[in-house]
Formats: C-alpha cells, structure tokens, sequence
C-alpha cells in the first residue's frame, strides 16, 4: 500500500491488490482513491502473503468502477494482472476468447490478458513463458505485470512503450512504473528494455525479450532516497515542489563549467562537428514542457541564430514535418514517458535527426531512445501540476542554447560565462519571490468565486501567460485563457467586462522597452473596459503602478531568463485559487501525473 500510495500520482481513480498466499489467489479492487482500497481491506482483510502485486488506476476502456479495476482475474482466479497502457487489438481478442467460453466481466482491454496468460500457462506451467507468448499476440502499449497461483514465488512483468522498473534488494524485488514506489526498500534498480520480460523469483531476477532470448540490463543506482518523494511537512507535494524550485534550478548548473571556463553538457554525446551542422532546432514536447520549448526558442535563435520550431508533440509527427540529419530536434519531458513526446522523437530518429532529450526521470524511455540527454536535477516531482520540473528545464534549454552558441562560435566564452553567471543568481531570485507571496495568496483566496481569468504576456512573457492559464485550469477547473497582449485587439478583448481578473506579466523596462510601453498600453486598455488587473512587473518599474489593481513584484532578471522568477507567482497563485476552491491540489481531476497513452 506505501509503494501504491508513492505512485498514486500516476492515476487514482480506482486501485486494487492481488496476493499470493495459501496455495491461492486472493484480490481486492476498489473504485476511487486509494482510501477507498485501504477502506476495503481493513473491513475485510486478504490472506498474508509476501509476493502479490497492486495497481492504481487512470482509465483508458471503461469507467472507474469496482469492476473495471485492476487486477483482472482469470474465470478460475488463477492468475491476476495489472496494466498499464492500452491494448489496441482487445476487441478481437476479447471476442475470440468469448468463443472460446470465457466470461469476460469487466469493459477494460486488460482483462483479455488475465484470460489468455491462464490459457497459456496451462500449456506451459511457467507464467514468463506464458507471458512471452501473450505479449506476442498483443498490440498497442503496454506494462503488465502478472502472478499465478501455480507459481505462488514468482512475479512477472512486461513492457512495450510503456514504463516499468526493476527494483533489487537483498532477498526481495520490486517492479514498478517508478522507482518511487520501492525507494524505501532498495535505491538499485534495473532499466527494461521495450519488447522484455521480466521474471522475479526469491532468488533473482531474469530478463528475456518477448522471444525468449536472454536480454542485456543496465543496473543503475537511485540518487535520491525515500525523503525526497515525502511531503515534508508541507500540506501538498506541489506546495513542497514550488519551495524546492530555488535549489532545483542551482541543482541543474551544477558541475556545467570546467576549469577553462567553458560550458560542458558531458551528457550531450552529439559530436561538436555534427551540432556545427544543424541548421534548424525543433522542439517537442507537451503541456508544461511544451511553454518550456516555447520560451526556450527566443534563447536558441537570440544566442544562436539557428531557426527553432516548436511543436506540440502529439501533432508533430501527423504533419508529416520536414526533417533530415541536419536537423535537432529536443524532446522536452519531465518524466521521460510522455507517449506523444515519445513517438515524435522516433518519428525524427527514423528521419534522420538527432534527438536530444532533456529529462528529469534517470533511465526512462525518452532519454534512452535519444541520442544524447541532458538531465535536470529537479528530484522527484509528485504533485501532477508540474512546477519545479518547469524551471529546471527552463535551466537546461538555456544550458543547450549556450552550448549550441559555444560550439558554432556565436557566443563568445566571456558572453557565456556572462549569462552562466546570471543563471546563478536565478536561485536567489527566486527564493526572494517565494518569500514575498503572502499578498498573491490573498489575492487568490478572494477570487475564488469568479469563473474566468485572462493571462497576457509578451515575448517570453507569452508562454509565462500560457502557462499561468494551464495551472489553473488543472487546478483550479476555472476558465483560463493566455493571450500574447499583442492580440488582444484582434478579438480576446472582447472578453473583458467588469471585475474580470487579467493577470498581466510585464516585460522588463529595460532592454526591450518598446514592448514595455506597448503592454503598459495593453493593460490601460483593459482597465479601461473593466478589467480588474493583477500586474506582475519588475521591481523598481514604476509606470506600471498607476493601472495595476494588485501589483506583484518580482526581481530585476535578463530578460530572456525573466520566466525563470515570473512563472513562480502564477505557480503559488493557482495552488491557492484551487485550496479556496476546495479542489485536490496534488490530484486534480481526471488527469494523471504521467500521460503513458496517446
Ligand atoms: O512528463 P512530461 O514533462 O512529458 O509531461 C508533460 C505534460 O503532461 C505535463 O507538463 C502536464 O502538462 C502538467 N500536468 C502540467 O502541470
């Protein structure tokens, strides 16, 4: 239950358990959070035993019900499996087990595979074998993980595109989608590979493809223990990521200079005389990550002068984009899973193009499908809204653009060292913005009956905007919306009547001050309508004041790394404004912490 409680954040609609013991099988399932599971065994306890298997659920086929929950039985009860990812081809399968007199009982596509490993190892008498030729058979994505009476010590999982890890300990093992879920057990830990299946006995661990053939494994040590997933004493894992932020981002620079003063990613194994050839950046990735390349491309194409796209990955790969080996494409994912990030990366690779990942999850399936990755040292982020995950791939977009600028000479060694050094001090700012947001908090809790907010920004501001409306729309469940302030005369101002909250991210005064004055026109234009404006300004920008009805400062910054302090606000504003609302912050409805399926 402690290791379903550490992956709870993966899907909590319904959970369940199945256990070994008494020369049997013995299961529970339970729609809604895992309380409800706990709930369930303590009325009515399973038999004890020390091998079973356990699930938390985000459905896919089916609702959340009781009988749509994982495990999924056999009509023996003989064997039980857990699932993550979909089976594409469960209809035909399904109806071919119907045939065959099987009862299937549940709406789900997992349940074909509790009917066809029972099937199999009646042939077999051995549930990795069975395993092997069930996965065979299957389409789709996939992590199953099964165990049958007939072999009461063993485990067996399986994965295709879909996570699964290996934890081992002294006289015990774990498998897992996270490597959370065993952390408090053991910090060693087995990469699976795609197409393999994994075999857990008292006495070791064996790993075969879906052919048979024994596989490699690299085994790789956990570098952070069982605290780092705790709360800590904060009521919400996003309360305790937001605070984190400051050491996540001087976390990300560590070690990045050597002793010549010049940048090195030692991660990025792209060979210098390949990135000197790249003549055009693509960036992918989703949701949070997505802002991230948003504002990450200003940097690449300021500092290098390369073009960069950035794409929503779960279009890129439909749009048949234009790609070759001269071109970079970044996959941007905080947990390395993200099925969309994913299948855009291969997309590229079969193209011809270099991928480089930037990750926060060691050994996931993003970094190890890339040609090289650059890691962010965020530590484990639990809360499904992202946040300390965002600013340090913010740090490593940065880190990627000044390399590439190092590499191809259009940086010279004393600019980076320049803007390296700014980055340092961002650690700094933003613990002065974290210890400022008393007055945020407010602001929060009393507009927690409206319905809409706006965001406008411009120029990286734009994406901070967009990333403001993405939190409270997760969170809070408001209608929100980001705008670049630029297109509010082309129709968004239309929506500003009276009391409506704007949340305006102002560009810095100084370097860029042409768009300063063109925002500060913005949001006079806005008031003028109505609009009740939450101006967030650099310190010391006076200009702003006469036409802010809440004014939140934050610490003079370069512009281009502005995003790293002016996203913070947002972050603590939407946590609040979803508080008032009475809403799980850490658990927002119908979302999971880690999108696995398409
Ligand atoms: O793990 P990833 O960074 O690939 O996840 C991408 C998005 O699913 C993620 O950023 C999502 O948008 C967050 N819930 C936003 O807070």
């Amino acid at each position: 239950m402690a290791g379903l409680r550490r992956l709870e954040y993966r899907g909590y609609d319904s959970a369940g358990v199945a256990v070994l013991a008494d020369g049997g099988l013995a299961a529970a399932r339970k729609a809604g959070k895992l309380v409800n599971l706990e709930k369930e065994l303590a009325a009515r306890p399973l038999p004890s035993g020390t091998t079973g298997i356990g699930h938390t659920r985000w459905a896919t086929h089916g609702g959340p019900t009781d009988a749509n929950a994982h495990p999924h039985l056999d009509n023996a009860g003989q064997v039980a499996v857990v699932h993550n990812g979909i089976i594409e081809n469960f209809a035909g399968l399904r109806a071919e087990l119907a045939e065959r007199g099987h009862e299937l009982r549940s709406e789900t596509d997992t349940e074909v595979v509790a009917h066809l490993l029972a099937e199999e190892f009646s042939a077999t008498a051995d549930l990795a074998e069975a395993m092997r030729l069930v996965c065979r058979r299957l389409e789709g994505a996939f992590t199953l993980v099964a165990a049958h009476a007939g072999e009461p010590d063993v485990v067996v999982g399986a994965r295709r595109n879909s996570p699964l890890v290996v934890g081992v300990g002294e006289g015990e093992a774990f498998l897992a989608s996270d490597v959370a879920a065993f952390i408090a057990h053991t910090r060693s830990a087995i990469e699976l590979g795609q197409d393999q299946v994994v075999e857990l006995r008292r006495d070791g661990v064996t790993v075969t493809g879906f052919d048979g053939r024994p596989a490699e494994v690299r085994s790789y040590h956990v570098d952070w223990d069982a605290s780092a997933a705790e709360k800590g004493g904060y009521d919400y894992f996003m309360l305790k990521e937001i605070a984190e932020q400051p050491k996540a981002v001087a976390d990300t620079l560590l070690g990045r200079i050597d002793a010549s003063g010049a940048l090195t990613l030692d991660e990025v194994r792209i060979p210098a005389s390949e990135l000197r050839e790249v003549d055009k950046v693509v960036i992918v990735a989703c949701g949070t990550a997505f802002h991230a390349g948003l504002i990450a491309k200003y940097a690449i194409e300021h500092w290098t002068r390369i073009p960069c796209e950035v794409e929503l990955a779960s279009e890129f790969r439909y749009r048949d984009p234009i790609l070759d080996s001269r071109s970079l494409v970044i996959a941007i994912s905080q947990s390395g899973e993200t099925m969309d990030t994913l299948m855009a990366l291969r997309h590229a690779r079969e193209q011809g193009s270099k991928v480089l990942a930037i990750c926060n999850t060691n050994g996931s399936t993003i970094p190890r499908e890339s040609d090289a990755v650059l890691y962010t040292h965020a530590g484990p982020e639990v809360a499904v809204a992202s946040t300390k995950a965002f600013l340090t791939q913010l740090v490593a977009c940065y880190l990627v653009a000044l390399y590439l600028g190092q590499v191809r000479g259009t940086k010279w060694g004393d600019e980076i060292r320049a803007v390296v050094r700014d980055l340092a001090q961002i650690s700094g700012a933003v613990e002065r913005v974290l210890e400022t947001m008393g007055p945020v908090r407010e602001l929060a809790r009393s507009l927690a009956d409206k319905d809409t907010v706006l965001f406008l920004g411009r120029h990286v501001g734009y994406p901070v905007a967009l990333e403001g409306a993405l939190k409270l729309k997760e969170l809070a469940y408001m209608h929100a919306e980001g705008f670049a302030a630029g297109e509010l005369k082309h129709g968004p101002i239309a929506l500003i009547e009276e009391d409506l909250p704007v949340v305006v991210v102002v560009p810095s005064p100084r370097g860029r001050s042409v768009l300063h004055d063109k925002i500060v026109s913005n949001i006079q234009e806005i008031r003028a309508r109505g609009a009740r404006t939450i101006v967030i300004a650099e310190e010391g920008d006076e200009t702003v004041v006469p036409y802010a009805d809440h004014l939140v400062r934050i610490p003079v910054t370069p512009v281009l790394l502005s995003p790293l302090v002016a996203t913070v606000p947002l972050q603590v504003f939407a946590c609040e404004l979803a508080t008032a609302r009475g809403n799980e912050v850490d658990q927002p409805r119908n979302l999971a912490k880690s999108v696995t399926v398409e």
